[in-house]
């Protein structure tokens, strides 16, 4: 985010453009809450993980009247275009409000789950999965030293994709993924066969939307319309120590992996991202949402983006099961 604000702030100075950073993102186009984003502001940014701006994916009730407020303090405001940096709750608010407000934005994939469609990928991705890989790493050396099953549990809702990727660049043992509902009983096999072998330590990779068939998996609560998945990682080490009674530790990692500063890819892809939004914004095109496809930065529509969830492929996660267990 911080240096899609960079490019944007520094062409948009160069050519005369408004440009206001939205407090608590929708919530701050409801509540009037803005500030000027000048060069000031958005220097010394490019290292700093999170969003200066405090922005939160939470919004009010979406009603008529909300989107009313939203689209006079937008017209008030003399801003001249949005730019909707986020992952698919941003962008499908952007999408309403640009067709049925009319208001002209764009948008940019942001998200460490990198579950948008219509683009490769979504910037955070690369740090959650660097992180989530060095947490595996560190975790290791106990797994294998205690002769321990140690079971990580990364973010992940509805999509693998950073529970796979850290889980192939980790070398864990067993990754389980919310596309694929886990089969207790083929995981417990598969764990008496390793220690068959000789093999004394397991390191097993859980999406935290990962779901047991016949388990109430963890505890789900709901805010906002924002899903919390909590448990899956305690819920499958309990089974997994009782089922095959070997001693199995579960670790969390929670929100690690969304702190911290961004590796190098991050921010040039973002920094890519920033000067293709700001190039449509240039060019008067709204609603579409800057894209990666084969290396290459374009956009797309942002319906496209938020119409379907980019799970990840069967295939690409069968492959990878021949390099574990
Ligand atoms: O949507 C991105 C994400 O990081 C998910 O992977 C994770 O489940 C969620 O956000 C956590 O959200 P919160 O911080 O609101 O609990």
């Amino acid at each position: 985010m911080n240096s899609v604000i960079r490019a944007v702030v520094r062409k948009a100075m160069q050519e005369g453009w408004v440009v206001s950073g939205i407090k608590n993102g929708w919530a701050g186009l409801v509540e009037n809450n803005m500030r000027i984003l000048d060069l000031r502001l958005t220097s010394g940014i490019l290292d700093r993980g999170g969003t200066i701006l405090g922005t939160s994916r939470m919004v009010p009730p979406l009603d008529k009247g909300m989107k009313e407020i939203i689209s006079e303090n937008f017209k008030r405001s003399g801003i001249d275009a949005l730019v909707a940096v986020g992952g698919e709750h941003t962008l499908a608010i952007a999408l309403e409000l640009y067709k049925e407000m009319k208001i002209p934005l764009v948008g940019v994939p942001k998200s460490i789950d990198n579950a948008l469609s219509g683009t490769d990928y979504a910037f955070g991705f690369d740090t959650a999965v660097n992180i989530a890989t060095e947490c595996i790493d560190r975790l290791h050396t106990t797994a294998e030293s205690h002769h321990r099953i140690i079971v990580i549990e990364v973010m992940g809702r509805y999509t693998g994709w950073i529970a796979l990727e850290a889980g192939i660049a980790g070398g864990a043992h067993i990754t389980l993924i919310p596309e694929v509902p886990i089969d207790i009983g083929v995981i417990c096999d598969s764990l008496r066969s390793r220690h068959k072998r000789g093999k004394n330590y397991t390191l097993i990779v859980v999406s935290e939307g990962a779901q047991i068939p016949g388990y109430a998996t963890g505890l789900i609560e709901e805010r906002e319309g924002n899903k919390k998945f909590v448990g899956i990682g305690k819920l499958l080490g309990d089974i997994i120590e009782k089922e095959i009674k070997y001693e199995t530790r579960v670790s969390v990692l929670g929100h690690i992996q969304r702190g911290g500063t961004p590796t190098s890819y991050d921010r040039i892809i973002a920094t890519r991202f920033g000067v293709c939004a700001v190039e449509l914004i240039r060019d008067g095109i709204f609603g579409k949402m800057v894209s990666l496809h084969n290396n290459k930065i374009r956009s797309v529509d942002i319906e496209e983006a938020v119409k379907k969830r980019k799970t990840v492929d069967r295939a690409f996660y069968d492959t990878f099961k021949a390099f574990s267990e």
